[in-house]
């Protein structure tokens, strides 16, 4: 049997000779494939991390988000059979190239398939991962597959990242001209991430989430993975003054993907403490899972005092232009105006969004931040800024910070977003602000522009 730097040579070997693009395969999205692969060249690196999770005496593996494979191929170094689940075609390609050159490719399946639509047999894994994926998927049914793939015991390790990079990313380009480019896109996962927290599914430029630690947990023990530890094997650990930039976490299948959900159906809706939990998984993230208890528990509740969450749901399950959402928005009795905003923001009517903002109270702790975003989408500037202003005299939360920082520089206010980010800087609990590398340096709005 070949040793592990045997091995680590003709994978590295099989970088450096070049692979070919399938004739099936866009040249631009294959070259920019390669690049990212790259960063993946050492073998031993991934073995190391597949060791460390425990996975090494583990048979069967499920890689959701495999990228180039090198998870998948470390984990059949040990001798077992590794899945792949991947949706971008480049990528697959190379992970299948790569586990002909290492002698793999008896010991790994390469599937092109969004997560959340692929076809998995159940409880045949007894070990998964999704290493810097789930931000970009819908991670409640990415999570319900891997849970039903899993075999009892079995465990399912996620990385995820959050807003520490992406704060780093954000002060690197406001305050050093090579840099900026990046500003504007990390301030618009970062507002969509936290737009996406509030309730909107459908969000302008991008779907990247941002759920929380706690969250991710609650919707793992949602369908029956309950977290066990935190292995730090992500690649880009650490902190951004303080604001984690990523976090793991290794969960393990304890009872059936369906039991939670058993459970919940089982209960007595007109008991409020299972409103209460519903409102509770919504928040974590699981709005399609409090969409089927309440439509399948009883009509009345659908009509009744579950009706303000079910809109919810749907709204953020992405259902906004359902035929359900249609019926039970459109209806014509009274749901919370906040509710009303939600499905306009969703909906992209955002002159619609702002007239309900302006009936919620200047004191609503939602207010300041959703009808900021709405003020940025038309393009009002100072208003949006106002409007953050405000939920950060009430609250002083991140999202405004952001949000406020995001008004100035989409106006092209250099100097504004810089003050702006200096005084959220102020605000978190980390002893060296100081003053920045930088600051004088030329204009990133304009050297942006110039780039195009
Ligand atoms: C940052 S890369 C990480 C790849 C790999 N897990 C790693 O750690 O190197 C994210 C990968 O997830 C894939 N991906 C994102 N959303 C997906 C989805 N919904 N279904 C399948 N693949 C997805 C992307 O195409 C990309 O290859």
């Amino acid at each position: 049997m070949p040793s592990l730097s045997e091995i680590s040579r003709k994978y590295r070997d099989s970088f450096e000779a070049g692979i070919a693009a399938g004739a099936a395969i866009d040249p631009a999205r294959h070259r920019q494939a390669l690049a990212y692969a790259q960063r993946y060249a050492d073998f031993e690196e991934s073995v190391r991390r597949m060791r460390w999770l425990g996975y090494s005496g583990s048979r069967r593996g499920l890689d959701l988000g495999s990228g180039i494979g090198h998870w998948c191929l470390a984990f059949a170094y040990f001798g077992g059979h590794a899945t792949g689940i991947e949706m971008r075609p480049e990528f697959v390609a190379i992970a299948e190239h790569c586990a002909r050159a290492i002698g793999y490719a008896d010991r790994t399946r390469f599937v092109t398939a969004r997560i959340e639509a692929v076809d998995l047999p159940a409880g045949s894994f007894d070990a998964a991962w999704s290493h810097s994926v789930l931000m970009y998927a819908d991670a409640e049914p990415a999570i319900e597959k891997a849970a039903a793939a899993l075999a009892e015991n079995g465990r399912f390790y996620i990385g995820y990242t959050t807003e520490g990079g992406r704060l780093d990313s954000i002060e690197s380009g406001l305050f050093d001209v090579e840099a900026c480019d990046k500003v504007g896109q990390q301030l618009t996962i970062m507002l969509n991430g936290y737009l996406h927290r509030a309730g909107v599914y459908h969000t302008v430029g991008g779907r990247v989430r941002m759920l929380r630690f706690d969250d991710l947990k609650r919707l793992c023990g949602a369908f029956g993975l309950r977290s066990v530890g935190e292995p730090g094997v992500q690649d880009l650990p650490g902190r951004y003054r303080g604001v984690p930039a990523t976090f793991d976490l290794l969960a393990q299948k304890i009872e059936g993907s369906d039991a939670a959900r058993d459970r919940l159906l089982a209960c007595d809706w007109t008991n409020g403490a299972l409103i209460d939990e519903l409102e509770r998984l919504l928040a974590a993230d699981c709005p399609r899972l409090v969409c089927d208890v309440i439509a399948t528990i009883d009509r009345d509740l659908k009509e009744g005092s579950g009706r303000d969450l079910y809109a919810r749901a749907l709204v953020r399950a992405g259902r906004a232009r359902s035929a359900d959402a249609v019926r039970v928005f459109e209806s014509g009795s009274a749901l919370p105006e906040l509710t009303k905003v939600l499905y306009a923001q969703d909906r992209g009517q955002f002159s619609e969004a702002r007239r309900h903002y302006r009936r919620l109270g200047d004191g609503d702790p939602q207010r300041g931040f959703l009808a900021g975003c709405c003020l940025l989408q038309l393009r009002e500037w100072t208003a949006a800024r106002r409007e953050f202003r405000l939920a950060i005299e009430n609250g002083g939360e991140m999202r405004s910070w952001i949000g406020v920082v995001a008004a100035h520089w989409s106006a092209g206010d250099l100097d504004g977003a810089r003050a702006a980010y200096r005084a959220f800087l102020q605000t978190l609990d980390w002893p060296a602000a100081g003053e920045f590398e930088g600051a004088n340096r030329s204009n990133p709005i304009a050297v942006a522009s110039a780039r195009g």
